[in-house]
C-alpha cells in the first residue's frame, strides 16, 4: 500500500501557505522560533479576524436591536448574519436555537440554570464523564447541591475511553440530563456522541455535548450527533476571547425560562411584571460581544474555505506522527492512546514535573500547557498531580513536533 505523506498527497495542505495567514506564528520567542504547542488552551487568529474585528470598530461600531440609525442597522445586520453563518456551521434547524455566549464555560451555566435547575428534584441524577473539565461539572455539582440530585460519573479506561457498558448501566429511570465532552482536553479521546446520545434518547434524557475541544478539529454536524445541546467557545475555534456558542434545540430552549435579566431580553417591562423576548434574544441580556460574533464568523469562514476535512487529516496525520516521536523519548509516559483521538497529547516524566518540562520548553521557545489542565478528576484517575500537555493545530508542522521531541530529550539531559 503507498502511503504519501501529506505533503505529496493530492489533496495536501499547504500549512506553509495557511501559516503565513497568522501572524504571530513566524515570531521569534526566547531568541527562538514561536513552536505554539497550546492550542487546546486558545488557538491563534488568522489576519482575517483580526482584519474583523478592526473592521468592525473602524467603520460599524454600534449597539444592535436598538438603533434606528444606519450604524446601529448595519451592525445588527453583521451580528445577526453570523449567527445564520453558525447555524449552516453546525447544520442547525434555525438560528433561533443559536445563543451567542461568552464562552464554554457559560453556556453550559446557562444550561444548568435555566434548564437543570427548575427540573431537578430530590433522587434525580446527571450523568457525565471522568474525562469532563471543570466548566463540565462544576454547573451541575451547583444545581445538584442546590436541588438535592446527584452526579454520577462514566469511569474512562485506561487507554482514556468512556467504558460504554457502565454508561449504559448509569441511565436510568433518575438520569435527568447527560452531560459528555465530545473530545477530552487532556485525554484527546473523541467520545462517541452519536451513540451516546442515542441511548439517552431511548430513555427519554437529553444531552449535552460540551464542544470546547470537539469543534476546533472535526466538523461538526448536529444533526449526525443528534445532542440536544452543544456549547463551544469561540477563541479555541480560532476566533475571538469572550465569545461562544450554545446551541439548543428549539423545543427545550423555548421551554427554559430566561437566565439572565435585562436590557434586550424583554418584550414589555412594567413594575407590575415583565414579559420576555423570543428566541434567541431571551436568552441574550445585555449588550453582546458584537465584534467578538463578527470575528467568530471570518474564523467560520477561514475554516470553511481552508477545508475542515482535509484540516482534520492533516492533524490526524500530524497527531500520529507526534505520538511516534514523543514515545521514543526516554521516560515519557503518555496518557489518552484512545483509537479515535484530537491533536493532544498529555503526558510526564520520569525526571522532571511538568511545570519544569513546561519551562525547559518555554527557554526552546516552545509553547506547551503544564498543570491539571482544569481536569482534577481526571489527573486522580491516573494518579498524577499533574501532566505535560502538546495540542495541535493545522498549522503546526512536523518540524516543530521534532523541536518538542528535542526539547523533551534536553529536559532529561537537564534533569539527570
Ligand atoms: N480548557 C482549556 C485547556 O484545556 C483552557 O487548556
Amino acid at each position: 500500500m503507498s502511503t504519501l505523506s501529506v505533503a505529496q498527497s493530492p489533496t495536501a495542505l499547504d500549512v506553509e501557505r495557511l501559516r503565513g495567514d497568522f501572524p504571530i506564528l513566524s515570531q521569534r520567542v526566547r531568541n527562538k522560533p514561536l513552536v505554539y504547542l497550546d492550542n487546546g488552551a486558545t488557538a491563534q487568529k488568522p489576519q482575517s479576524v483580526i482584519d474583523a474585528l478592526a473592521d468592525y470598530y473602524a467603520t460599524e461600531n454600534a449597539n444592535i436591536h436598538r438603533g434606528v440609525h444606519y450604524l446601529s442597522q448595519q451592525a445588527t445586520f453583521a451580528y445577526e448574519r453570523t449567527r445564520g453563518r453558525i447555524r449552516r456551521f453546525l447544520n442547525a434547524a434555525d438560528n433561533s436555537e443559536i445563543i451567542f455566549v461568552r464562552g464554554t464555560t457559560e453556556g453550559i451555566n446557562l444550561v444548568a440554570q435555566s434548564f437543570a435547575r427548575p427540573r431537578l428534584r430530590e433522587g434525580d441524577e446527571i450523568l457525565i464523564s471522568h474525562m469532563e473539565h471543570h466548566s463540565n461539572i462544576v454547573p451541575w455539582q451547583m444545581v445538584c447541591a442546590e436541588r438535592g440530585a446527584q452526579l454520577r460519573v462514566i469511569p474512562v479506561d485506561e487507554a482514556g475511553e468512556l467504558i460504554l457498558e457502565e454508561y449504559e448501566k448509569l441511565l436510568t429511570p433518575r438520569t435527568r440530563l447527560v452531560a459528555i465532552t465530545h473530545a477530552s482536553n487532556v485525554l484527546g479521546t473523541i467520545n462517541p456522541v452519536a451513540r451516546i446520545a442515542a441511548l439517552a434518547h431511548q430513555q427519554g434524557v437529553p444531552v449535552l455535548v460540551d464542544g470546547a475541544q470537539g469543534i476546533p478539529h472535526l466538523p461538526v454536524d448536529l444533526r449526525e450527533l443528534g445532542c440536544d445541546f452543544y456549547v463551544f467557545s469561540g477563541h479555541k475555534l480560532f476566533g475571538p476571547t469572550g465569545v461562544g456558542v450554545l446551541y439548543g434545540c428549539r423545543e427545550l430552549l423555548e421551554s427554559m425560562p430566561p437566565w439572565q435579566g435585562g436590557g434586550s431580553m424583554i418584550q414589555k417591562v412594567s413594575f407590575e411584571g415583565t414579559t420576555y423576548a423570543d428566541l434567541p434574544n431571551r436568552f441574550e441580556a445585555g449588550t453582546p460581544h458584537i465584534a467578538g460574533a463578527i470575528g467568530l464568523e471570518a474564523a467560520i469562514d477561514y475554516l470553511n474555505e481552508a477545508g475542515r476535512e482535509r484540516l482534520a487529516a492533516y492533524e490526524t496525520e500530524l497527531l500520529d506522527y507526534a505520538t511516534q516521536a514523543l514515545s521514543q523519548v526516554k521516560g515519557l509516559r503518555l496518557f489518552g492512546t484512545a483509537g479515535e483521538k484530537v491533536g493532544v497529547l498529555s503526558f510526564a516524566m520520569e525526571a522532571a514535573h511538568p511545570h519544569d518540562i513546561g519551562t525547559v520548553l518555554d527557554s526552546e521557545g516552545i509553547a506547551i500547557r503544564a498543570g491539571h489542565h482544569c481536569a482534577q478528576p481526571l489527573m486522580q484517575r491516573y494518579g498524577v498531580p499533574a501532566m505535560a500537555r502538546a495540542s495541535l493545530a493545522f498549522y503546526n508542522t512536523r518540524e516543530e513536533i521534532d523541536a518538542l521531541a528535542a526539547a523533551l530529550c534536553k529536559v532529561n539531559e537537564v534533569f539527570a
